[in-house]
């Protein structure tokens, strides 16, 4: 069974979207998957945002084969981790459930590259480009420690 990890922003159209290729780009597809999603209902269909996806270029990743989609609960059963950009989303997840095994699966991404200081990625929506090279440098270091845990244990 190929573990299945989930990363969740509110658009799912600038952060998560660079999370899951960043992701992707470091793991083996025969044993990982990697997806995306928001809690947000604002963007579901759409593109990632053309600065994310251009800043995903600049590092040799497509991501223009992404669709923004709702974090729903069936995606408790359906990811094995679950990690959020920030702490409104982190707890607008954990709000979804009861289930301290649901619960369990949810992390705060910045966690892994500051334990416990309960960092968030900053939403780069509103702001210029280089808040997007920002996002994208916290959120390849961040994948380089996942990636290191999980083929520790798996
Ligand atoms: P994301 O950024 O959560 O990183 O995808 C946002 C995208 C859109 C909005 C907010 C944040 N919005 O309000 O439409």
């Amino acid at each position: 069974m190929k573990i299945k990890i989930l990363m969740v922003c509110l658009g799912n159209i600038c952060r998560s979207p660079l999370a899951e290729g960043i992701l992707k780009s470091k793991l083996d597809p025969s044993k990982y998957i990697a997806a995306s999603s928001g809690t947000s209902s604002y963007h579901i269909g759409n593109l990632p945002d053309p600065r994310s996806i251009q800043i995903a270029k600049k590092y040799g990743i497509d991501i223009t084969n992404q669709r923004a989609a709702q974090f729903t609960i069936s995606d408790f059963n359906t990811y094995d981790l679950i990690y959020a950009m920030d702490n409104s989303n982190h707890d607008n997840i954990l709000k979804l459930t009861k289930d301290n095994h649901n619960k369990n699966k949810v992390k705060l991404i910045l966690n892994e590259l500051y334990p416990n200081d309960n960092l968030d990625v900053p939403d780069p929506y509103y702001g210029g480009e280089q808040g997007f090279e920002d996002v994208y440098q916290m959120l390849d270091k961040a994948c380089d420690i996942i990636v290191t845990k999980l083929e520790k244990e798996h």
